[in-house]
């Protein structure tokens, strides 16, 4: 078991490979927060307590002989409200008398074998050494149990929380916060690592000295949105990529959500995170429960890199559906940038037979197939093939592509409807609106009500309809504007706060319906690129298209960002024309290629517009991609450094066992008299000789890449002494190594 329980002293201890997590319930009941960190043996005194008297911290009823002892200082593991503990607090709750102060305290314990579920919601799924542990609280004057649950993945090195409230009183109570996750670190120096950003350049990562007082990393949109990402990493001040203790926390919601730290009067950190209280109260009847989303722990004293790694392989095995373990996702070419809403079945046709001339194994159409759907002003709701455009209908066009050797994908934008659509003019109540006041309009789309079953059963049954007309083996399920004017016209008014949350639900809902009605469709999650790039989707998603912008430089913060918390085999990521359509920038294709190909590869563009050269080295690039599929999408990712002043961005692929590594490095600048491009690399067995092999062409102005295919190095020559990467001249250069352990 990987829960050790201390009945003396009313400790558990959460093991994990390299880390421990200990609670301890004290003598007055209240949950304390002992220790997340490196692995700790045995169990541990609680020896690091100081009860000090600080002022103005009140006291448990009863202590006034111990002034020390204020559930205000106490490092706690779920705070309550206005009972003492005036940092941030994690449950906020009125009950029926009007009581709004929570005080929880212990009541009970279990352990058992296997990882919990969670209704209605995504969680990390079971693994063979995963255990259980619930915590009961009870607030007994409010009549409210407070189930903590903790699921403990030893070798993962990964500890999930989720929080289920209960209510045992006669009336109804009112959550106005229910957060899924407290931690308080007493000692310590730390940094904040967040993932910020907007549309076209999403999870830009910004470092910062935790502050005094209390920073929030929040999303009021009703998706975790392109702006603060819900995952932060807390880490001492002398943590870098290789050193240093570091804490991955990432909620798994696609919703509105806030992460907030607090540093408090004694210097210590608190961090909960959860469902964004601004939008939100719940109706908890007597007698029912309200589960939290789940959130992902992760420890590493090594650094950043460990931190991250774990955090992918969690993601990878547990949150994203096994299958895809094993199963091969498909090169695809998604028409967006290649016609945008300008195509009819011709054009379809002659993309398909370029990409089946190429090596592509998908074609994905995209936006503009359906309904009135010529621009983004109409048709959004109408899942109705266009005859005006594909005359031939849905069915016809996916044979018509499986003759070229292709599969077929499609785009749906299910939760969304325009006004002009026969949709709306049919139910425009089904639309998301406040009475008496005009909705926000973004991207001349209304939010469809997916709280109302009714309008779910709809969404469903026309997406059943759609999959089960044609062979159809992918969906790319976009979401393009945020939530505004959050109100249900299937719920009473006391219970509109209810709405964005049941809303996420319903997103749940329907992508879990149509998992189990078509395993197997592959689903790729979007909302206008990376809006909803999170670990609830990934659960539904296995990939997640990154960003709308496709340059391939610009992709380099952004996939270099996503990276701190996802894995490489979760990130959509295509090569598109140049100069690129979004910023106008113009880069070789080998570079959008290299770029590409730290995520799931595709292609973006007509290939009709490139030459016979561009359309070799594509050929050469898919070839090269699948060969190394296992490498790129299952093997350790590491951020490298480039030495001195070079600008521009590296990191490498390793397998599993360290036999093969592949190195990317991009230049973002290059100067005259150009420094010596040089990286050290990481995560190679020491001992093993590794073959060299440049895989760009043409990477080498003065000396030709074969030259350099002949050597051979150490592990330890190119962990400790590095390589140097001889960089193609010209703008944005980019050189794919491949390393390859001798036999
Ligand atoms: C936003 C997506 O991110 C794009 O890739 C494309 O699918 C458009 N929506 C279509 O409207």
């Amino acid at each position: 078991m990987s829960v050790r329980y201390y009945e003396d002293s009313r400790t558990w201890v959460l093991d994990t490979v390299n880390s421990s997590y200990v609670i301890r319930a004290d003598e007055t009941g209240v949950l304390r927060h002992l220790f997340y960190g490196g692995r700790i043996e045995g169990c541990i005194p609680d020896h690091l307590r100081r009860d000090i008297d600080r002022g103005f911290s009140g006291n448990i009823y009863g202590y006034s002989d111990n002034r020390g002892y204020s559930p205000d200082t106490i490092p706690q593991e779920y705070s309550g409200h206005g009972a003492g503990d005036q940092r941030i607090s994690s449950l906020i709750a009125e009950t029926s008398s009007g009581i709004r102060s929570t005080d929880l305290r212990y009541q009970s314990y279990s352990i058992t074998r296997g990882k919990y579920t969670l209704e209605g919601l995504p969680y990390v799924r079971e693994c063979d050494d995963a255990d259980t542990l619930i915590i009961t609280l009870m607030d007994a004057a409010a009549g409210l149990t407070v189930e903590l649950l903790y699921g403990v993945f030893y070798s993962s090195d990964v500890i999930t929380r989720s929080v289920r409230i209960t209510n045992v009183s006669e009336g109804p109570i009112i959550l106005h916060k229910a957060a899924s996750m407290c931690i308080d670190m007493s000692f310590g120096s730390w940094d904040l690592i967040h993932f910020h950003g907007r549309h076209c350049m999403e999870r830009q990562p910004e470092r910062i000295n935790v502050p005094g007082g209390i920073f929030t990393v929040s999303s009021n949109r009703g998706m975790s949105s392109h702006h603060h990402n819900p995952f932060i990493v807390l880490c001492s001040n002398d943590s870098n990529e290789d050193s240093g203790d570091c804490y991955g926390m990432m909620l798994m919601y696609s919703g509105s959500h806030r992460i907030e730290t607090e540093k408090d009067q004694t210097g210590s950190v608190r961090v909960v995170a959860g469902i964004d209280p601004e939008d939100f109260s719940w109706q908890l009847d007597s007698g029912s429960c309200f589960t939290c989303p789940e959130t992902i722990l992760t420890y590493s004293a090594s650094g950043l890199g460990q931190m991250s790694r774990n955090l992918h392989r969690i993601i990878r095995e547990n949150v994203i559906e096994p299958r895809y373990m094993t199963e091969k996702r498909p090169v695809l070419i998604n028409s967006w940038e290649a016609c945008y809403f300008d195509f009819d079945d011709a054009k379809i046709d002659g993309l398909a037979r370029s990409a089946s001339d190429l090596g592509i194994d998908m074609l994905v159409l995209d936006d503009g197939w359906f309904g009135a759907r010529n621009n983004d002003r109409a048709g959004l709701g109408d899942w109705y093939v266009n005859t005006d455009k594909l005359q031939c209908g849905l069915d016809a066009l996916a044979q018509s592509i499986n003759r070229y050797g292709l599969k077929f994908g499609l785009w749906i934008e299910p939760e969304m409807v325009n006004e002009d659509s026969d949709l709306f003019r049919s139910h425009p109540d089904w639309a998301i609106t406040e009475p008496g006041r005009k909705p926000v309009v973004a991207r001349d789309q209304l939010v469809l009500d997916i709280t109302r079953e009714d309008v779910r059963d709809y969404i469903y049954d026309r997406i059943c309809d759609i999959l089960g007309s044609a062979h159809i083996e992918y969906i790319k399920w976009d979401m393009n504007r945020g939530l505004n004017n959050m109100y249900s016209s299937a719920l009473p008014p006391h219970r509109q706060g209810e709405v964005s949350h049941r809303y996420v639900l319903g997103v749940y809902d329907l992508l879990s319906r149509i998992r189990a009605k078509f395993p197997d469709v592959l689903i790729e999650g979007c909302a206008g690129g990376g809006g909803r790039f999170d670990a609830g989707m990934l659960f539904y998603c296995p990939q997640i298209w990154c960003s709308d912008n496709t340059d391939p430089i610009s992709r380099l913060i952004i996939q270099e960002g996503t990276s701190y918390g996802y894995p490489v085999s979760a990130m959509g990521s295509h090569v598109s024309a140049s100069p690129n359509h979004q910023t106008g920038r113009s880069t070789p294709i080998t570079t959008r290629a290299a770029v590409a190909m730290e995520g799931t590869f595709g292609y973006e563009l007509d290939p009709a517009g490139l030459s016979r050269e561009e359309r070799e080295e594509i050929r050469r690039e898919i070839r090269i991609y699948k060969r190394l599929y296992d490498l790129i999408n299952y093997g350790d990712h590491y951020r490298l450094a480039l030495s001195g002043s070079i600008e521009g961005t590296c990191w490498s692929a390793v397998s599993k066992d360290r036999k093969e590594c592949l190195v990317t490095a991009v230049l973002t600048d290059v100067h005259g008299n150009q420094p010596v491009v040089h990286s050290r690399l990481k995560g190679l067995e020491g001992s093993a000789s590794y073959r060299i092999e440049v895989l760009t062409p043409d990477s080498d102005p003065v000396c030709s890449s074969q030259d350099r295919n002949d050597m051979i190095l150490s592990g330890s020559a190119l962990m400790n002494a590095g390589l140097i990467f001889d960089m193609p001249l010209g703008d944005y250069p980019a050189i794919q190594i491949l390393l390859t352990a001798a036999e």
